[in-house]
């Protein structure tokens, strides 16, 4: 009888709220094996504002996915972003003795001393992400234990969330039947599904357009080194359409996909719409017209990302190689043309990559954070195990990897009577460079164990 090792994203985005289960192959590869999204109900730029709308909402989309799976979600990876979240980057030191080797308790002090700065006492720390280490000034060092030293630094990235719209979170998880294992910065989630092998050996922007919140992370060879949430998202955009047309929210949504470009040069030429204002009046508008409309805010958006990066960490296209977009905002065509003006980098237009199974469905930007949700899960050595509809049992879940400081280790879980699964793809290889992607994510957490 066949085991599957499960693990499952939850993203509750502002516009939908997506469930992704990912089943754990033998070979180490991940299948998505199971998808559903319900339109988001209850939250306002990340944070739930209706505790009773989110959890029936997360229900309906934890169900759909769990149809499709044929397994019973049990335990889930939460995504979190928005203004109640806030980022520092911390500096430890550690003293080696002379003579010694570096061991994992001199890394663990080195990472204390930097979390060991004044935090809000209403904030929980998410995630406290080391980058690479330095020995005696020597920069770059991915795995400082067992060198030679007399002093040890690293840079930790420290991600907190406000207690408060925490503690709502968790509740409507738990309304809805389910256990948070870990919440999950979005930028992180995003980059974790996104990235390329290249792109995880330089410094990237990434930035994850949603609806009402834009997530940046910029990762130094793999690892988060900034983060931050900017509180405007796509559909402002569709706000502004609206609102300048005098259209129904609905109405514009469909017009900014179907005609709407980041750049007006790249707007269909000669095409001319009739749209029916509120009032019942026809107007005559053109593609290039709409797409000034569009241009401002998107262009707003990328000048928000940059100030903070360039405040941050300095001029973006010093510090950074290429840009990553990814998120439903970045499908509007022209975004990532426009992006590549601002930041006068390379640009790419990002989806969920590495996986195998229902890659139709989940290879789109806007399911970034999902599956690097799961993905995160993976990493964390949290998978659950269940089993086929005829031998339903509990399991202790053997620990695939330690997880990171943050997470709690032991989880059981009950298969309950799953459907049957449907088709599935056939499992795609994820091998990159004679690594599995599982392996991959692994090494990008092995200095957080
Ligand atoms: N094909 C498309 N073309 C243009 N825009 C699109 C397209 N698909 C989605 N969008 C836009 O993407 C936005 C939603 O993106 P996404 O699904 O990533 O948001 P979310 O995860 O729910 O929100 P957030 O990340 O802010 O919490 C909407 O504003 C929508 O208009
Ligand atoms: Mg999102």
């Amino acid at each position: 009888m066949k085991d599957n090792l499960i693990i499952v994203g939850l993203d509750i985005g502002t516009t939908k709220i997506t469930t992704v289960i990912g089943e754990i192959g033998a070979d180490g590869a991940v299948d998505i094996i199971g998808e559903g999204t319900a339109p988001a109900e209850g939250i306002k730029r990340g944070a739930v504002v209706n505790l009773e709308r989110t959890t029936h909402a997360i229900k309906t989309s934890v169900a759909a996915a769990e149809r499709v799976a044929g397994v019973k979600a049990s335990e889930v990876f939460v995504g979190v972003s928005g203004t109640h979240v806030k980022a520092i980057t911390s500096h430890g030191l550690a003293a080696i003795r002379r003579q010694q080797e570096i061991s994992r308790p001199d890394v663990d002090r080195a990472i204390e001393n930097a979390r060991a700065v004044p935090l809000d006492p209403n904030y929980e720390v998410l995630h406290a992400l080391p980058q690479e280490y330095v020995i005696d000034g020597q920069e770059g060092i991915k795995n400082p234990v067992g060198m030679h030293g007399v002093r040890l630094e690293v840079d930790v990235h420290i991600v907190s969330a406000s207690s408060g719209p925490l503690a709502n979170l968790r509740r409507c998880v738990t309304e809805a039947g389910l256990t948070s294992r870990g919440f999950v910065l979005q930028a992180l989630a995003s980059g974790l599904s996104t990235l390329d092998a290249t792109e995880q050996d330089s410094t990237v922007v990434l930035i994850d357009i949603g609806g009402a919140t834009t997530d940046v992370g910029v990762f130094k060879r793999g690892n988060l080194a900034h983060s931050a949430s900017i509180p405007i998202g796509a559909d402002h955009v569709t706000q502004d359409i609206a609102q300048i047309l005098k259209i129904p929210f609905e109405e514009a949504e469909r017009v900014k996909r179907k005609y709407g470009a980041a750049l007006p040069e790249l707007a269909e030429p000669d095409l001319t719409l009739e749209i029916m204002s509120g009032s019942g009046t026809m107007q005559a508008v053109s593609a290039f017209d709409l797409s000034r409309l569009i241009k401002p805010r998107l262009a707003e958006i990328f000048n928000l990302v940059r100030d903070e990066i360039d405040g941050a960490l300095g001029p973006v296209e010093l510090i950074a190689s290429s840009v990553v977009l990814t998120g439903g905002g970045s499908l509007l065509k022209g975004t990532p043309e426009l992006s590549r003006d601002r930041f006068r980098l390379p640009v790419r237009l990002a989806r969920p990559r590495g996986i195998g199974g229902l890659t139709d469905i989940v290879s789109s930007p806007t399911h970034a954070t999902a599956v690097g949700l799961a993905l995160f899960g993976v990493g964390a050595g949290s998978a659950v195990i269940t089993r086929r509809p005829d031998m339903p049992r509990v399991e202790v879940v053997p620990e695939v990897v330690a997880p990171p400081v943050d997470i709690p280790v032991a989880t059981v879980a009950v298969a309950d009577s799953p459907a049957p699964r449907e088709a599935r793809e056939p499992r795609k290889n994820p091998s990159e460079g004679g690594k599995s992607w599982l392996e991959r994510i692994r090494e990008m957490f092995r200095d957080w164990l």
